[in-house]
């Protein structure tokens, strides 16, 4: 296995050793760039043909024979292998051998350089609109649960000890707006991907009268590089891309950490469906929750990624350095990882969870998180709120040591810790009054989340 010797200049006398050509290519990954580098392509012969660098009929040779090699791909019939050493040469190796010498024209005015970073950009710009759309969904998925969960209560935490009741919803909807900050942002960096480096050439241009913003209309770009040298070596997009789904993952992680603790026998508050949990090969009674433990394990491997690119450029001198061919699998596989783990998150909490109703609700009666409510009560009454919080803190106490909650004191005990108290404490002490009465905005009353998913629906354009 060596690479064709033609592949070089005449300047090289004799082939790559086969283990450096092996080690030289990228086919193995870069191949997953066919597509855009095809399309990529067709748009620089189109520009080659209307800038008069070639003719109009080798233009539309080139165009008719990089198409065929798409088909052929797409059929299963174009599988170029490691002699071909990158998905460019691959590409330009099978044009050469369907439209003949024309085929050599292709590369006039370009190189590998801006080409590569041609693909990577629009690759990386499709997938982004995909994980959006994915995002979508995730978030529609949330914002039904909530919805339907509005008066369902669940115990907030802060430390992980058990702090004020919460509507489920609101604890759902949190994970919405993650996730809508997610897709935002994935808005914001597609801008910076959406750049075209195509005509920097290998880095300081070209000679020929080439068409820059005709190309990059063509492929749909926003804007070009303005600067060639920057156009062939940046990779502040990818990197922030990565940034990116390195936050996806952050808030996937965190939400699936969620449910595998709610799934564990102390916590209880949900029950994995049989369809998106798996069991165990030696202890028959156990359910695993396998779908958000991988979740949370993956998200290791993108933040990997995020600061392998990091390495990468930070000690590059311009401009392109080879190294930049290892951008790819991190890329790739970020993406793929991203795209998974939102799918199966996705299906996990529309389809694979059961809230279990009754021990939610026994858990939110029978702890003190509504202690605040009652430095509350009497805060409302003009009693001021530290001295209020100081004598609860007694009271609190008092009860641990009695084995009783709050809700077990009887009025009189109530009026003697303070004259302010009235029967209506009882009301003020229950759950979902607890709750309710958080109607601060953006807080877990009821009302303030009606509100809030009355809103996200409208972000969801429904
Ligand atoms: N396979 C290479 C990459 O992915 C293409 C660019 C090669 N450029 C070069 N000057 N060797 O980066």
């Amino acid at each position: 296995m060596t690479t064709d010797p033609k592949t070089w200049s005449q300047r090289f006398e004799s082939a790559l050793h086969p283990a450096i050509a092996r080690f030289n290519a990228s086919i193995s990954f870069d191949i997953e760039l066919i597509e855009y580098d095809i399309t990529g392509s067709v748009a620089h012969a189109t520009m080659l043909a209307k800038t008069g660098i070639i003719s109009a009929a080798e233009g539309e040779q080139l165009v008719a024979g990089l198409e065929q090699i798409r088909l052929e791909y797409q059929q299963g019939f174009f599988k170029p292998g490691v002699e071909a050493e990158d998905v460019h040469f691959a590409v330009e190796k099978r044009l050469t051998e369907i439209t003949g010498d024309v085929g050599k024209k292709l590369h006039t005015a370009r190189s590998r350089n801006d080409q590569v970073g041609t693909d990577t950009r629009l690759y990386l710009r499709a997938e982004i609109a995909k994980i959006r759309h994915q995002l979508r969904e995730f978030q529609y998925v949330l914002l039904s649960i909530a919805e339907q969960n509005v008066e369902t209560l669940i115990p907030g935490y802060t430390h992980l000890q058990r702090a004020q009741p919460l509507s489920l919803a609101h604890h759902l909807l949190a994970y919405f707006e993650m996730a809508d900050r997610d897709w935002e942002r994935l808005g914001d960096v597609s801008k910076r991907v959406n750049i075209s480096p195509l005509g920097s050439g290998a880095l300081a241009g070209t000679t020929f009268p080439i068409d820059r913003h005709f190309t990059a209309e063509l492929l749909q770009f926003e804007g070009v590089y303005a600067n060639s040298l920057d156009g062939v070596s940046d990779r502040d997009f990818a990197i922030e891309f990565l940034a990116a789904a390195s936050l996806i993952m952050v808030h996937l992680s965190r939400l699936a950490e969620e449910i595998i603790l709610w799934s564990t026998q102390e916590f209880g508050f949900i029950t994995l469906k049989d369809s998106c949990a798996t069991g165990s090969s030696i202890m028959p009674q156990k359910k695993n929750p396998d779908v958000p433990e991988l979740v949370r394990g993956k998200t290791g491997r993108v933040f990997g990624h995020l600061q392998g690119m990091l390495v990468l450029m930070k000690g590059l001198p311009l401009a392109y350095n080879k190294d930049l061919q290892d951008d790819k699998e991190a890329l790739f596989d970020s993406v793929k990882t991203v795209k998974a783990c939102l799918e199966a998150m996705a299906v996990l909490m529309s389809e694979g969870i059961v809230f279990n109703g009754d021990r939610l609700a026994a858990a939110v009666a029978e702890d003190f998180s509504n202690a605040t409510d009652v430095a509350d009560y009497l805060a409302a009454r003009g009693v001021p709120f530290r001295e209020a919080y100081n004598l609860v803190g007694k009271v609190v106490k008092t009860c641990i040591v009695g084995g009783k909650l709050l809700k077990d004191l009887s009025i009189e005990e109530w009026k003697a810790l303070h004259p302010q108290f009235e029967s209506d404490i009882y009301d003020a002490i229950a759950p979902r009054q607890v709750v309710a009465a958080r109607n601060s905005y953006g807080g877990t009353g009821f009302e303030q989340v009606r509100k809030a998913i009355a809103e996200a629906h409208e972000r969801l354009g429904h």
